[in-house]
């Protein structure tokens, strides 16, 4: 059995290496040419506990990157799954582009898996058409399935192995099949559905976890406004034996949560109420959390962004990913207010071009700001939090004991 996976980003890379790593002949392809010949030069592109010894292992075992797709008997196609901005729902394009790319060079009676994130519906009206106008027939020559992914950066390697997955194939076999190669590392239930099933129940995990950070949100402004501890009402309430709070937060980033609610919004407008009220609740923090600070430099007579530091830009914290994090989301309300200067630092990017003013050297960002916004809970600013002594200190992630410290 040979697997081609096409896309080969924080899911297709970590999937195609545990896939060679258990045996199966794995080729794994990205257009992107810089990302393939570092691969190739035995480099990882990103960091994960435990990924290196597992790219040795895939390396080890045989696997292959390219940037041209090849003969193979399943096609995992792993590409960015966004929403458009204005309808609300899926951009399906990379999942079509890269399906047309798969059509050119797979033969008769070869597998496409879908893994990424897709919106109900999305593989009959965009993916069937696609093999269609290649002049296969669905079904006979060609076969399609969904396989979502549900691993959290930071954790990847582990629940690869241990989290269920689902299958969504309507036909009899097919699942099967599929299954075969998932089996050869996960070690939990892999569930066999429909594609319509397996579309649904994807979007609506991630949907059911941001509603419920919403609902924690929610809570922080209400309790902000009359003075009452969030936490302690939380941390209390949880005692309730059927009641499981989840903890406030700056905002919600990254590819997954901030995104695929939306996909029922944009198809469902009518329908999705309570999901659009909490992707709008949300995406309020960032600029709720730019209302504290301007409550504590008044406070302070602090008139000076450029004395305020944020900590932390990527999404979610001991990872490198930055997509749609709320530190970019907040910068990007400073620069509609006007407040230039802010100081940024975080020790998972590499890259300190990423935004302006982000500092290489801890120290030197502290020296620079009175004020530093914890918006990201990496264990190094747990373990250096004694730096932080006589900075006035914003803590969003509820993790400080310090002095001085102000919350959501
Ligand atoms: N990152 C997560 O935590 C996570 C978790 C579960 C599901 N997902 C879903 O998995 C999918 C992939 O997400 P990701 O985070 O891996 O994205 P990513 O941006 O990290 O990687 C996607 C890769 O696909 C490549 N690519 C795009 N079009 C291509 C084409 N036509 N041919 C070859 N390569 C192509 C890009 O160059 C990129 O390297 C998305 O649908 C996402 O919603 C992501």
């Amino acid at each position: 059995m040979k697997v081609c996976v096409v896309g080969l980003g924080y899911i297709g890379l970590p999937t195609a290496m545990m896939m060679a790593a258990h045996g199966v002949e794995v080729i794994g392809v990205d257009y992107n040419k810089d990302l393939v010949k570092t691969l190739n030069e035995g480099k990882m592109t990103f960091e994960e506990e435990g990924i290196d010894n597992l790219f040795k292992t895939a390396v080890n075992k045989g696997i292959k990157f390219s940037t041209e797709g090849v003969s193979a008997d399943i096609y995992v196609v792993a590409v960015p799954t966004p929403y458009d901005k204005n309808s609300k729902k899926i951009d399906p394009s990379y999942v079509v582009n890269a399906v047309k790319d798969v059509m050119k060079v797979c033969p008769k009676g070869a597998i496409v898996v879908v893994e990424s994130t897709i919106s109900p519906g999305t593989m009959d009206r965009y993916v069937r058409p696609v093999i269609e106008e290649n002049g296969f027939i669905i079904g006979e020559d060609i076969h399609i399935a969904h396989a979502p992914e549900r691993i959290i950066p930071g954790n990847m390697i582990y629940e690869l192995q241990h989290n269920s997955r689902t299958i969504g194939a309507d036909e009899p076999g097919i699942g099967e099949k599929i299954k075969e190669v998932y089996s050869s590392f996960c070690q939990s239930e892999i569930v066999i559905t429909d594609i319509r099933t397996a579309e649904m129940t994807k979007v609506v995990e991630n949907t059911f976890r941001d509603i419920n950070i919403a609902f924690a949100n929610e809570l922080t402004k209400i309790c902000r406004q009359d003075n009452m501890d969030v936490y302690e009402i939380i941390r209390i309430a949880n005692k309730h034996p059927r009641v499981n709070i989840l903890q406030p937060g700056p905002g919600v980033g990254g590819h997954c949560i901030s995104v695929d609610p939306w996909f029922l919004v944009g198809d469902y407008p009518n329908l999705a109420l309570l999901i659009h009220e909490a992707r709008k609740i949300n995406d309020s923090m960032p600029e709720f959390v730019l209302g504290r600070i301007s409550e504590i430099m008044e406070e302070h007579n602090i008139n000076d962004a450029s004395r305020v530091g944020l900590y932390g830009l990527t999404y979610k914290e001991d990872v490198d990913d930055i997509r749609e994090s709320p530190t970019l989301q907040l910068l990007e309300n400073m620069k509609r207010h006007l407040a230039s200067g802010v100081k940024i630092f975080d020790p998972m990017v590499k890259n300190k071009n990423t935004v302006p003013n982000m500092y290489e050297s801890f120290d030197e960002f502290l020296n620079d700001v009175d004020i530093v916004v914890i918006m990201v809970s990496h264990t190094h600013i747990k373990e250096n939090m004694d730096k932080l002594k006589g900075k006035y200190i914003l803590d969003t992630k509820n993790i400080c004991n310090l002095d001085n410290t102000y919350r959501l």
